[in-house]
Protein backbone atom coordinates (compact mmCIF):
# COMPACT_ATOMS: atom_id res chain seq x y z
CA UNK A 1 0.00 0.00 0.00
CA UNK A 2 1.66 3.45 1.14
CA UNK A 3 0.86 6.95 -0.21
CA UNK A 4 2.44 8.80 -2.77
CA UNK A 5 3.03 12.66 -1.59
CA UNK A 6 3.95 15.63 -3.79
CA UNK A 7 5.73 19.05 -2.67
CA UNK A 8 6.78 21.24 -4.75
CA UNK A 9 9.31 24.46 -3.55
CA UNK A 10 10.94 21.29 -2.08
CA UNK A 11 14.28 22.55 -1.93
CA UNK A 12 14.14 25.06 0.79
CA UNK A 13 12.04 26.63 3.70
CA UNK A 14 8.52 25.52 4.13
CA UNK A 15 8.71 23.13 1.33
CA UNK A 16 11.96 21.26 2.58
CA UNK A 17 10.00 20.99 5.86
CA UNK A 18 7.16 19.96 4.66
CA UNK A 19 8.95 16.75 2.49
CA UNK A 20 11.08 16.26 5.96
CA UNK A 21 7.60 15.80 8.00
CA UNK A 22 5.48 14.01 5.61
CA UNK A 23 8.46 11.51 5.17
CA UNK A 24 8.29 10.51 8.98
CA UNK A 25 4.16 9.31 8.33
CA UNK A 26 4.32 5.43 7.81
CA UNK A 27 4.46 3.75 4.44
CA UNK A 28 5.00 7.14 2.79
CA UNK A 29 6.98 8.13 -0.42
CA UNK A 30 7.77 11.92 -1.49
CA UNK A 31 8.05 13.55 -5.04
CA UNK A 32 10.22 16.76 -4.94
CA UNK A 33 9.74 19.23 -7.02
CA UNK A 34 11.82 22.32 -7.41
CA UNK A 35 14.24 23.93 -9.79
CA UNK A 36 17.35 23.26 -7.78
CA UNK A 37 18.05 19.35 -8.89
CA UNK A 38 21.65 19.06 -6.46
CA UNK A 39 19.27 20.50 -3.50
CA UNK A 40 16.67 18.32 -4.80
CA UNK A 41 18.97 15.13 -5.15
CA UNK A 42 20.53 15.48 -1.47
CA UNK A 43 17.27 15.75 0.33
CA UNK A 44 15.90 12.85 -1.49
CA UNK A 45 19.17 10.95 -0.57
CA UNK A 46 18.73 12.00 3.37
CA UNK A 47 14.86 11.38 3.73
CA UNK A 48 13.94 8.18 5.44
CA UNK A 49 11.39 7.23 3.29
CA UNK A 50 11.48 6.42 -0.63
CA UNK A 51 11.96 9.96 -2.91
CA UNK A 52 12.44 10.83 -6.41
CA UNK A 53 12.41 14.53 -8.04
CA UNK A 54 11.51 16.47 -10.76
CA UNK A 55 13.82 19.13 -11.24
CA UNK A 56 11.33 22.31 -13.27
CA UNK A 57 10.61 25.46 -13.24
CA UNK A 58 6.93 25.57 -12.93
CA UNK A 59 6.48 28.42 -14.76
CA UNK A 60 7.65 26.80 -17.92
CA UNK A 61 5.31 25.76 -20.39
CA UNK A 62 5.61 21.68 -20.27
CA UNK A 63 6.55 21.70 -16.46
CA UNK A 64 2.52 20.30 -15.50
CA UNK A 65 3.33 18.09 -18.39
CA UNK A 66 6.37 16.92 -17.03
CA UNK A 67 5.79 16.38 -13.41
CA UNK A 68 2.30 14.33 -14.09
CA UNK A 69 4.31 12.12 -16.46
CA UNK A 70 7.02 11.64 -13.42
CA UNK A 71 4.19 10.79 -11.24
CA UNK A 72 2.36 7.94 -14.15
CA UNK A 73 5.80 6.37 -14.45
CA UNK A 74 5.85 5.64 -10.76
CA UNK A 75 2.69 4.15 -10.80
CA UNK A 76 1.35 4.66 -7.64
CA UNK A 77 -1.12 6.99 -7.72
CA UNK A 78 -0.71 10.60 -5.72
CA UNK A 79 -2.50 11.00 -2.17
CA UNK A 80 -1.00 14.80 -1.65
CA UNK A 81 -0.51 17.41 -3.40
CA UNK A 82 1.03 20.57 -1.61
CA UNK A 83 1.32 23.66 -4.09
CA UNK A 84 3.84 25.55 -2.35
CA UNK A 85 6.60 26.63 -4.41
CA UNK A 86 6.53 30.72 -4.70
CA UNK A 87 8.43 33.98 -4.46
CA UNK A 88 7.66 37.38 -3.51
CA UNK A 89 9.32 40.11 -5.54
CA UNK A 90 8.85 43.81 -3.37
CA UNK A 91 7.72 46.55 -5.48
CA UNK A 92 5.49 49.49 -5.42
CA UNK A 93 2.66 49.23 -8.74
CA UNK A 94 3.78 52.67 -9.77
CA UNK A 95 7.72 51.50 -9.80
CA UNK A 96 7.65 47.67 -10.61
CA UNK A 97 4.37 47.90 -12.72
CA UNK A 98 2.30 45.14 -14.36
CA UNK A 99 5.71 43.44 -15.10
CA UNK A 100 5.94 42.59 -11.17
CA UNK A 101 2.22 41.30 -11.41
CA UNK A 102 2.58 39.22 -14.07
CA UNK A 103 5.64 37.29 -13.05
CA UNK A 104 4.17 36.89 -9.67
CA UNK A 105 1.16 35.46 -10.88
CA UNK A 106 2.90 33.63 -13.11
CA UNK A 107 4.72 31.45 -10.43
CA UNK A 108 2.22 31.86 -7.08
CA UNK A 109 -1.17 31.16 -9.07
CA UNK A 110 -1.13 30.06 -12.48
CA UNK A 111 1.53 27.68 -11.93
CA UNK A 112 -0.42 26.21 -8.66
CA UNK A 113 -3.33 26.11 -11.13
CA UNK A 114 -2.04 23.87 -13.99
CA UNK A 115 -0.08 21.64 -12.16
CA UNK A 116 -3.57 21.39 -10.29
CA UNK A 117 -4.84 20.31 -13.28
CA UNK A 118 -1.98 17.86 -14.59
CA UNK A 119 -2.62 15.93 -11.37
CA UNK A 120 -6.17 15.87 -10.89
CA UNK A 121 -7.11 13.08 -12.92
CA UNK A 122 -4.30 11.27 -10.57
CA UNK A 123 -5.81 12.39 -7.63
CA UNK A 124 -9.20 11.78 -7.98
CA UNK A 125 -8.36 7.62 -9.18
CA UNK A 126 -6.36 7.85 -5.57
CA UNK A 127 -8.87 9.38 -3.57
CA UNK A 128 -9.20 9.58 -0.65
CA UNK A 129 -6.49 12.46 -1.52
CA UNK A 130 -5.53 15.95 -1.01
CA UNK A 131 -4.37 19.02 -2.15
CA UNK A 132 -3.16 21.79 0.54
CA UNK A 133 -2.45 24.83 -1.30
CA UNK A 134 0.42 27.15 0.86
CA UNK A 135 -0.60 30.64 0.28
CA UNK A 136 -0.02 33.78 2.64
CA UNK A 137 -1.44 35.76 5.42
CA UNK A 138 -0.81 38.35 2.47
CA UNK A 139 -3.71 37.09 0.75
CA UNK A 140 -5.87 38.35 3.35
CA UNK A 141 -4.15 41.52 4.04
CA UNK A 142 -2.58 44.00 1.91
CA UNK A 143 0.88 45.91 2.37
CA UNK A 144 2.65 48.79 0.77
CA UNK A 145 5.13 47.57 -1.81
CA UNK A 146 3.97 43.76 -1.45
CA UNK A 147 0.73 44.19 -4.11
CA UNK A 148 1.69 41.71 -6.45
CA UNK A 149 2.28 39.50 -4.51
CA UNK A 150 -0.59 39.66 -2.53
CA UNK A 151 -3.07 40.03 -5.47
CA UNK A 152 -1.37 36.57 -6.21
CA UNK A 153 -2.51 34.81 -2.96
CA UNK A 154 -5.88 36.30 -2.81
CA UNK A 155 -6.66 34.82 -6.31
CA UNK A 156 -5.02 31.25 -4.90
CA UNK A 157 -7.48 31.85 -1.87
CA UNK A 158 -10.22 32.70 -3.73
CA UNK A 159 -9.15 29.79 -6.02
CA UNK A 160 -9.12 27.42 -3.58
CA UNK A 161 -12.58 27.52 -2.18
CA UNK A 162 -14.23 27.26 -5.31
CA UNK A 163 -12.24 24.13 -5.54
CA UNK A 164 -12.49 22.99 -2.12
CA UNK A 165 -16.30 22.75 -2.82
CA UNK A 166 -16.13 21.59 -6.02
CA UNK A 167 -13.86 18.64 -5.69
CA UNK A 168 -15.30 17.50 -2.27
CA UNK A 169 -17.94 14.48 -4.37
CA UNK A 170 -14.64 13.34 -5.88
CA UNK A 171 -12.84 12.85 -2.32
CA UNK A 172 -10.31 15.18 -3.08
CA UNK A 173 -9.97 17.67 -0.12
CA UNK A 174 -8.29 20.58 -0.89
CA UNK A 175 -6.61 22.75 2.40
CA UNK A 176 -5.37 25.59 2.99
CA UNK A 177 -2.08 27.22 4.65
CA UNK A 178 -1.72 30.54 5.49
CA UNK A 179 1.65 31.11 6.92
CA UNK A 180 2.48 34.88 8.57
CA UNK A 181 6.00 35.50 8.98
CA UNK A 182 8.29 32.47 8.54
CA UNK A 183 11.53 32.39 9.02
CA UNK A 184 12.88 30.98 5.32
CA UNK A 185 15.83 32.13 2.71
CA UNK A 186 13.20 33.43 -0.01
CA UNK A 187 11.73 35.58 3.29
CA UNK A 188 14.43 35.74 5.71
CA UNK A 189 12.23 38.58 8.21
CA UNK A 190 15.56 39.43 9.37
CA UNK A 191 14.37 42.83 10.53
CA UNK A 192 11.91 41.34 12.54
CA UNK A 193 14.01 38.67 14.31
CA UNK A 194 16.39 41.28 15.09
CA UNK A 195 14.32 43.45 17.28
CA UNK A 196 13.02 41.85 20.63
CA UNK A 197 9.43 42.79 20.90
CA UNK A 198 8.72 41.60 16.51
CA UNK A 199 10.87 38.44 17.27
CA UNK A 200 8.37 36.29 18.13
CA UNK A 201 6.08 37.34 15.26
CA UNK A 202 8.26 34.93 13.26
CA UNK A 203 8.17 31.53 13.25
CA UNK A 204 9.55 27.85 11.69
CA UNK A 205 9.26 26.02 8.71
CA UNK A 206 8.55 22.93 10.85
CA UNK A 207 5.96 24.66 11.94
CA UNK A 208 4.52 25.48 8.46
CA UNK A 209 4.79 21.88 8.17
CA UNK A 210 2.64 20.57 10.62
CA UNK A 211 0.09 23.36 9.59
CA UNK A 212 0.26 21.50 6.09
CA UNK A 213 -0.02 18.06 7.66
CA UNK A 214 -3.11 19.58 9.62
CA UNK A 215 -4.87 20.83 6.29
CA UNK A 216 -3.47 17.68 3.91
CA UNK A 217 -3.69 14.50 5.95
CA UNK A 218 -6.08 15.63 8.97
CA UNK A 219 -8.52 17.25 6.86
CA UNK A 220 -8.41 20.58 7.96
CA UNK A 221 -10.08 23.38 6.04
CA UNK A 222 -7.43 26.51 5.90
CA UNK A 223 -4.69 26.74 9.03
CA UNK A 224 -2.90 29.89 9.86
CA UNK A 225 0.35 29.34 11.09
CA UNK A 226 1.33 30.94 13.74
CA UNK A 227 -2.37 30.46 14.58
CA UNK A 228 -3.04 34.33 16.14
CA UNK A 229 -2.52 35.33 12.35
CA UNK A 230 -6.32 34.56 11.62
CA UNK A 231 -7.18 37.52 14.01
CA UNK A 232 -5.47 39.70 11.29
CA UNK A 233 -8.15 38.12 8.81
CA UNK A 234 -11.21 39.03 11.30
CA UNK A 235 -9.71 42.37 12.08
CA UNK A 236 -9.53 43.07 7.96
CA UNK A 237 -13.43 42.92 8.01
CA UNK A 238 -14.18 43.72 11.15
CA UNK A 239 -12.18 47.31 11.00
CA UNK A 240 -11.58 47.90 7.61
CA UNK A 241 -10.55 52.08 8.80
CA UNK A 242 -8.13 51.13 11.14
CA UNK A 243 -6.81 48.31 9.73
CA UNK A 244 -5.81 50.87 6.43
CA UNK A 245 -4.40 53.17 8.85
CA UNK A 246 -1.77 50.93 10.40
CA UNK A 247 -0.48 49.39 7.38
CA UNK A 248 -0.13 53.01 5.45
CA UNK A 249 2.03 54.46 8.78
CA UNK A 250 3.97 51.01 8.47
CA UNK A 251 4.71 51.85 4.96
CA UNK A 252 8.54 50.59 4.06
CA UNK A 253 8.62 49.82 7.55
CA UNK A 254 9.94 46.29 9.57
CA UNK A 255 7.58 43.86 7.50
CA UNK A 256 9.74 43.28 4.25
CA UNK A 257 10.73 40.14 2.34
CA UNK A 258 13.46 39.78 -0.09
CA UNK A 259 14.19 39.27 -3.33
CA UNK A 260 16.28 36.13 -3.64
CA UNK A 261 19.42 36.62 -6.10
CA UNK A 262 19.26 36.39 -9.10
CA UNK A 263 15.31 36.48 -9.82
N1 LIG B 1 8.25 32.33 4.71
C1 LIG B 1 7.22 33.14 4.88
O1 LIG B 1 7.24 34.08 5.69
C2 LIG B 1 5.96 32.90 4.08
C3 LIG B 1 4.81 33.59 4.47
C4 LIG B 1 3.65 33.37 3.76
C5 LIG B 1 3.62 32.50 2.70
N2 LIG B 1 4.75 31.86 2.34
C6 LIG B 1 4.69 30.98 1.16
O2 LIG B 1 5.32 29.75 1.46
C7 LIG B 1 5.80 29.17 0.25
C8 LIG B 1 7.23 28.70 0.47
O3 LIG B 1 8.05 29.81 0.72
P1 LIG B 1 9.35 29.73 1.65
O4 LIG B 1 9.19 30.74 2.72
O5 LIG B 1 9.64 28.36 2.02
O6 LIG B 1 10.43 30.33 0.64
P2 LIG B 1 11.74 29.70 -0.01
O7 LIG B 1 12.62 29.13 1.05
O8 LIG B 1 12.27 30.76 -0.88
O9 LIG B 1 11.18 28.49 -0.89
C9 LIG B 1 10.55 28.70 -2.12
C10 LIG B 1 10.58 27.38 -2.88
O10 LIG B 1 9.91 27.56 -4.12
C11 LIG B 1 10.74 27.07 -5.16
N3 LIG B 1 10.54 27.83 -6.38
C12 LIG B 1 10.66 29.17 -6.54
N4 LIG B 1 10.44 29.50 -7.82
C13 LIG B 1 10.20 28.35 -8.50
C14 LIG B 1 9.93 28.02 -9.82
N5 LIG B 1 9.86 28.97 -10.78
N6 LIG B 1 9.74 26.73 -10.16
C15 LIG B 1 9.83 25.75 -9.24
N7 LIG B 1 10.06 26.00 -7.94
C16 LIG B 1 10.25 27.28 -7.57
C17 LIG B 1 12.16 27.24 -4.64
O11 LIG B 1 13.03 26.29 -5.21
P3 LIG B 1 14.09 26.57 -6.38
O12 LIG B 1 14.68 27.92 -6.15
O13 LIG B 1 15.06 25.43 -6.23
O14 LIG B 1 13.29 26.46 -7.64
C18 LIG B 1 11.99 26.90 -3.17
O15 LIG B 1 12.05 25.53 -2.98
C19 LIG B 1 5.64 30.24 -0.83
O16 LIG B 1 4.48 29.96 -1.59
C20 LIG B 1 5.43 31.51 -0.04
O17 LIG B 1 4.67 32.47 -0.75
C21 LIG B 1 5.94 32.05 3.00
Amino acid sequence: MGRTFLVTGASSGIGEAVARRLAAEPGSRLILVARREDRLRALAEELPAPASWVATDLTEADAPERVAAHVEERGEGLHLLVNNAGASWRGRFGDAGWENVKRTMELNFDAVVRLTEALLPALRASAPSAIVNVASTAGRISRPGAGAYSASKYALIGWSDALHAEERESGVHVGLVMPGFIATEGFPAEELRARFWTRRLVSTPQKAAEAVVDAGLRGRAERYVPRPYGLVAVLRILAPGLVRRVISGGAGGAMTTATRPGE
